[in-house]
């Protein structure tokens, strides 16, 4: 597993000179396709998914369905069949749950087919704590029960549906969560009865997930609003239909932010625009001359970009998966701009590491800093500490002037595909490099 082999690039930066041009192809969305393979449990046929993003988090989702007895193969690139008949339990492999957040997805589907799940809390990581009392909340009201079980240091939860079988409930979800939504979604598909779930999430991942389940014969409406109804039956089919994975919103977003730093001449294809326009309204406000069209945007040379002020919310607020990226530009912009994370506690720490590049951030909480600018990066040894800070990290040595060192490449791994060989096609100075 590549994790093992520490990996890093290293980056010559172009001292905030705008000389990238070419095509930067956006892949499948990672969210989305971490969501829709958990989902092919509620199917009894094969599921064929394309445009999955060949990319290590999808590869730990194939090793945990691999785990229970489901036969998950790779067609070719990006093409992916998964045949749920074979899963025999609902226990998920301890190690690989803990260090993949989105296992927790898991849930749904295995409880709501067998009754019975066996999960280890799916931990946090820089970013926050990341608990999950919104998913055992949800359950004990479907008529799920939760108790703790310890083998040696590792703990694990069992859920057990009372009489092996979900029934519907109401659910008032007390904090929009992103994977309970999915997960309750799921949930709901097989259980007994109707579920309502209320306050729900409006990412664009859970109305792609809704769209594939109601190609399987879900019935489901809402979904993207903050009220979702799920009529419960039987097992899903696909009947063959193969499904498009959704292209990534965040990756495009985080394109956007590194061609108007550093393009001359950029396009950025396969992806949908509609879905970061939080971004691209604030990115006007900067004086970001932007070209926006139905699967591309096209963006030529920026200057004299003025600050703006960002506060994250859940969508089609600013996500909270862009912010790191857009402090990076915001430390080029001319101003102040406040910065307010309200989803998470923890994600503003990678920002000590820009200020040691040369950026003027004072942090105000753990929600809030302050960036002024523009400032001069020099590039510097740095060590991702997320995906998105680590990708971050990437634009910001872009922008620097002089080598910059990117350790944990793996983290950025987990959710850019060949990031590396992408942005060497538009002109960028970068390659890996094993420890
Ligand atoms: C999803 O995480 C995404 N991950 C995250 O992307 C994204 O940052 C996040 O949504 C917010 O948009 C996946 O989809 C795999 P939440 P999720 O539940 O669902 C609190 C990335 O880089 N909460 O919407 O785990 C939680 O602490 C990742 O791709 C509870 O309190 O996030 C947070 O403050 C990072 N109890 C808030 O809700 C719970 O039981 C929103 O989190 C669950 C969540």
């Amino acid at each position: 597993m590549s994790e093992t082999i520490k990996e890093k690039f290293i980056i010559n930066g172009f001292a905030g000179k705008k000389s990238l041009k070419g095509k930067l192809r956006v892949s499948g969305a990672k969210n989305a396709a971490l969501k829709l393979l958990p989902a092919s449990l509620l199917f009894e046929d094969k599921v064929l998914f394309s445009n999955v993003p060949e990319i290590e988090d999808i590869g730990r989702m194939a090793d945990l369905l691999r785990g229970s007895g489901a036969i998950v193969k790779k067609k070719e690139r990006g093409v992916y069949e998964i045949d749920p008949s074979k899963i025999k339990n609902g226990d998920l492999d301890y190690e690989i749950s803990k260090r993949l957040r989105a296992s927790v997805v898991l849930t749904g589907p295995m409880l709501s087919r067998f009754g019975k799940v066996t999960f280890p809390h799916p931990g946090g990581c820089v970013i926050g704590a990341r608990p999950i009392d919104i998913f055992l909340e949800g359950f004990e009201k479907m008529g799920a029960r939760t108790s703790a079980v310890k083998k040696g240091d590792k703990e694990s939860f069992v859920i057990k549906a009372r009489g092996g079988k979900l029934h519907g409930a109401e659910i008032f979800f007390k904090q929009q969560s992103v994977t309970a939504t999915e997960t309750f979604m799921m949930a709901g598909v097989l259980a007994k009865g109707k579920t309502i779930l209320k306050n729900s999430a409006m990412e664009p991942e859970i109305t792609h997930l809704a769209e594939f389940l109601i190609k399987g014969g879900a019935k489901i409406s809402g979904a993207g609003t903050t009220t979702i109804e799920i009529e419960g039956g039987g097992m899903l089919k696909m009947g063959g239909q193969e499904f498009k994975v959704m292209p990534d919103r965040i990756e495009t977003g985080s394109f956007l932010i590194l061609a108007v730093l550093a393009g001359k001449d950029i396009e950025i294809t396969d992806c949908n625009p509609v879905n970061i326009e939080a971004l691209i309204e604030l990115l006007k406000l900067s004086g970001a001359k932007i070209k926006i069209g139905e699967t591309n945007i096209i963006v030529k040379e920026n200057k004299n970009l003025k600050s703006v002020s960002v506060k994250t919310h859940e969508y089609p607020g600013f996500p909270t998966d862009l912010q790191s990226p857009m402090v990076v530009f915001l430390t080029q912009t001319k101003g102040e701009s406040l910065v307010f994370e309200t989803i998470f506690e923890g994600r503003l720490n990678y920002t000590e590491s820009l200020v040691r590049m040369g950026a003027n951030i004072e942090i105000w909480d753990p929600h809030r800093i302050m960036v002024k600018g523009p400032s001069n990066l020099k590039g510097k040894v740095l060590e991702s500490p997320d995906l998105r800070a680590g990708l971050a990290f990437v634009i910001a040595s872009i922008v620097a002037k002089g080598e910059s060192v990117v350790h944990n490449v793996y983290n950025i791994d987990r959710g850019y595909e060949q990031i590396e060989e992408r942005l060497k096609k538009i002109g960028v100075d970068i390659k890996r490099v094993k420890n």
